[in-house]
């Protein structure tokens, strides 16, 4: 974070804490449950989760609204359809609102629907086969902001979430850095590949690491 003020934008509670957007400069920061998530000002990471759904990709899903820039990605490489599911409510009314000019972009964009919702019970009740489930709703099962969103990376659920992908779809986990236990679940569910993105952040890197999953026997075991 730099040494600029910040300025909140919004500010609302929720039953899982308070979100809020805050403005330091020309940098947008967003706070989940009283916990710094992320800014805009770095976002190769999340930009690299929607490349991981390909070129043009079908129907997407997005757990975790955040700032926008994963689903803005999906846009901008021609996306079919994205379902975005997002725990906040007031983020999506928000991005409705048009907030910021990237959650609005998203919000707006017909080939975008915004549902509220824990992805963690939205995504095993949906019928749909998905090309790609991008999930980026916490830091990583080693440091969570939502305690309950531990579950997202035990094997039932993931075993459900790979069940929703059509049959050469791929399901993406983001996470602030390597976690040796999920890989290996990961690995025991499927053909597993695992991508660093490597950020400076204020003088500092950071190895965000993608696992990209799909159906099938891992290649690397
Ligand atoms: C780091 S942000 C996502 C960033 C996003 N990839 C982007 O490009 O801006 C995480 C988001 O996931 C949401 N979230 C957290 N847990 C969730 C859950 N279980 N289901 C749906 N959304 C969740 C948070 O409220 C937050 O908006």
């Amino acid at each position: 974070m730099s040494q600029l003020p910040a300025v909140e934008i919004a500010r609302a509670a929720t039953p899982q804490g308070e979100i809020a957007l805050r403005r330091r400069g020309a940098v947008v920061e967003l706070i989940v449950n009283g916990v710094f998530a992320m800014d805009s000002a770095e976002v190769a990471s999340e930009i690299a989760l929607a490349d991981a759904a390909g070129p043009a990709p079908g129907r997407v899903l997005v757990g975790g609204l955040g700032l926008g820039y994963t689903a803005a990605r999906l846009l901008d490489n021609g996306v079919r359809h994205i379902d975005v599911v997002e725990l906040a409510r007031p983020l999506i009314d928000w991005a409705v609102q048009g907030v910021t000019d990237q959650l609005e972009r998203v919000a707006h964009d017909p080939r975008v629907q915004l549902h509220h919702g824990d992805v963690a019970e939205w995504l095993p009740r949906r019928p749909d086969a998905f090309d790609a489930i991008l999930l980026d709703v916490d830091n990583g099962p080693a440091f969570l902001i939502h305690d309950r969103n531990a579950r997202i990376y035990a094997a039932d659920w993931l075993r459900s979430a790979l069940d929703r992908l059509a049959p050469t779809g791929v399901l993406v986990i983001w996470s602030e850095d390597a976690v040796p236990a999920l890989a290996w679940t990961l690995a025991t569910l499927g053909n597993l590949e695992e991508s660093v993105v490597a950020v400076q952040r204020e003088g500092r890197r950071f190895d965000y690491v993608l696992y990209r999953l799909r159906r099938g026997t891992n290649v690397q075991s």
